[in-house]
């Protein structure tokens, strides 16, 4: 008899039924409840929740249009669209609090007090399980993108590590050698790293009339940059001794055992949820069924 394969996993004290998350902003869990009902809730595709950044203040995003497909990935812009803290408190925690998975809530803010309000609102709540800070906007007094900048990365990790005890993932950006940042951010007190996030691109419009999105320029995700994500993912568990969730093109079990041999403890998935919106469940099978 084949013994069923145990894919459990311990990521910071977060026990998961297997290492398949979903990336920040691919997956929204309440509209999926919305439309497919209880059925979501009974075969829920991922071990734990991240759910879209939430910002202070609630964002319109950015102006259309948003999305632009390549053959092998897109390029978004959507621009953080959310209600906000107060939006999100009120409005968003109670659905996402009866997912059947640990709840992880991401965060960005262009302060490190704004980061700071952020945090310690989101740590009172009990139904969180831990917190992703998203480092990819710009410090608004510097103006250089905090995780792009190991030192800044540092600071703010530190000012917000005294504000709670709930696990800090730090989401990496591919945009500047991850392995500094990653470095500064593990002595400041993060738990854990999460990368990557999406690539800088500007699509041109097919007319030939100028760039193709509202907002000028976008993030590229999908298989696409799998193996630049596979490359970041390997350097960063290498030189830190803190857990790794990769991502980046995950569309397969395969592609989740790659990134868990380069080092990875656990693997979100991004791009592929708008294909199928069962991907996590079947990545988590597939890799099962590798053995
Ligand atoms: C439409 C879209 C929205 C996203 N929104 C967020 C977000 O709100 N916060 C975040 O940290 N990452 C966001 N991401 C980045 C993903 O979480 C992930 O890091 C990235 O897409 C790479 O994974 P993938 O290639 O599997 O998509 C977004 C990506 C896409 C495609």
């Amino acid at each position: 008899m084949i013994e069923a394969r145990d894919l459990r996993v311990d990521l910071c004290g977060i026990e998961l039924a297997h290492p398949v998350l979903n990336g920040s902003g691919t997956f929204d869990a309440i509209a999926a409840h919305d439309v497919f009902g209880d059925i979501l809730l009974e075969r829920f595709p991922f071990s734990a929740f991240v759910s879209k950044t939430i910002t202070p203040e609630p964002r319109p995003g950015n102006p259309p249009p948003r999305l632009w497909e390549e053959t092998d990935g897109v390029i978004n812009s959507i621009g953080l669209p959310n209600k906000g803290l107060g939006g999100f408190l009120e409005k968003d925690l109670p659905r996402l609090a009866a997912l059947p998975v640990p709840l992880i809530v991401s965060v960005m803010a262009t302060s490190a007090e704004e980061f700071a309000g952020l945090v310690q609102a989101i740590s009172e709540r009990s139904e969180v399980a831990a917190i992703e800070l998203n480092v990819s906007c710009p410090n608004v007094k510097s103006g250089l993108v905090v995780g792009e900048s190991p030192d800044e990365c540092a600071s703010l990790v530190s000012a917000l590590r005294v504000l709670t005890e709930k696990p800090l993932i730090v989401k990496l950006t591919p945009g500047a050698d991850p392995v500094p940042v990653a470095m500064a951010a593990e002595t400041s007190g993060a738990d854990a790293f999460s990368l990557v996030n999406t690539l800088k691109a500007s699509p041109l419009s097919p007319a030939g009339d100028g760039h193709w999105l509202g907002a000028v320029s976008g993030g590229l995700s999908g298989p696409t940059i799998k193996d630049l994500a596979l490359a970041q993912v390997s350097a960063v568990a290498d030189a830190v001794g803190l857990p790794v969730i990769g991502m980046g093109g995950v569309s397969s079990g395969a592609d989740a055992r790659s990134f868990l041999e380069a080092g990875a403890s656990a693997v979100a998935v991004g791009t592929e949820n708008f294909r199928d919106p069962e991907a996590g469940s079947r990545i988590a099978r597939e890799l099962e069924d590798l053995g």
